[in-house]
């Protein structure tokens, strides 16, 4: 029940509880325990607070959400606007100032692929790339990619076509549950990317000498922030690898047939499919 259905309703507000009301009516607006809680707040002399915090959701309530947008923005403060492309798509969004990209491309733009895990740049779930360099997305702030270009997970393939890498993970088997796989697929094209520009990691040798090979032990050691719980690095490994090297390792795995479900079924003593 709200307040508006309860006719006793305003003979139970203090004195300068039903004064706050009168002089404030949108207050009729807002739901029942935030609208006790603002006028409680009132009437204990932090007023300016609760109209602040009115003032501030009649901004959100005018702020137009993006096509798609997911879920609407609760409570804003600083509002920047930020001008970028996704995924080759430019993006014009009003933002908190606070909101990093990883919040901007789930809730602000329908872009769910890179994943939340730690939300503290612990686990890689929410890597992407910005100009075409990894960044974790949970801390980088929206507002400081003004003219960038942030390609998600969602941007990688042409059409039906695969990015070599997301084809190499699936060839690899490089994933079980698949949670990690956007950031992890993302990630491994920085990588590559960095291979050839001839970056050198914790592991390499020798780093007066640049060299754009990986190996095993440099792949493992530069996708090391992108922890996956299923344990799936082998695949991983083999699948950065093959992109890198061109070596087009062969596919270890395949779908059973319906010749091969059926007979393991008769087998089993099941009714066949
Ligand atoms: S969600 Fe960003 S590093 Fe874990
Ligand atoms: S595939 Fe499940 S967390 Fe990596």
């Amino acid at each position: 029940m709200t307040h508006s259905d309860d006719a006793d309703f305003p003979a139970r507000l203090s004195a300068d509880e039903a004064a706050l009301l009168q002089a404030m009516p949108q207050l009729q607006g807002v739901g029942q325990a935030r609208r006790s809680f603002m006028i409680h707040s009132a009437a204990g002399s932090v007023g300016l607070f609760a109209a602040d915090l009115l003032a501030q959701e009649a901004a959100l309530a005018q702020m137009p959400l993006p096509h798609g947008a997911a879920v609407a923005p609760t409570n804003a403060q600083n509002v920047v606007k930020v001008a970028f492309q996704v995924n080759g798509t430019a993006q014009t969004l009003e933002l908190d100032s606070r909101v990093v990209l990883l919040d901007a491309l789930r809730e602000h733009l329908a872009l769910t692929g890179s994943k939340k895990g730690c939300d503290q740049g612990q686990c890689g779930a929410c890597t992407v790339l910005v100009d075409g360099q990894r960044v974790l997305s949970c801390l980088t702030l929206a507002a400081t990619l003004e003219g960038r270009e942030v390609t998600t997970i969602e941007g990688l393939a042409q059409g039906e076509q695969l990015h070599p890498v997301q084809a190499a993970f699936i060839k690899h088997d490089g994933f079980q549950c698949g949670y990690c796989t956007p950031g992890q697929i993302c990630s491994a094209i920085g990588v590559l990317d960095e291979a050839q520009r001839g970056h050198v990691s914790h592991v390499t040798g020798d780093v007066r000498k640049t060299t754009t090979r990986l190996t095993d032990e440099e792949i493992k050691e530069r996708m090391s922030g992108n922890i996956c719980r299923c344990g799936a690095y082998p695949g991983m490994v083999a699948a950065v690898q093959d992109v890198h090297s061109g070596r087009q390792a062969a596919q270890t795995w395949g779908y059973a047939t319906q010749t091969q479900i059926a007979s393991d079924r008769k087998e089993d003593g099941r009714a066949t499919i």
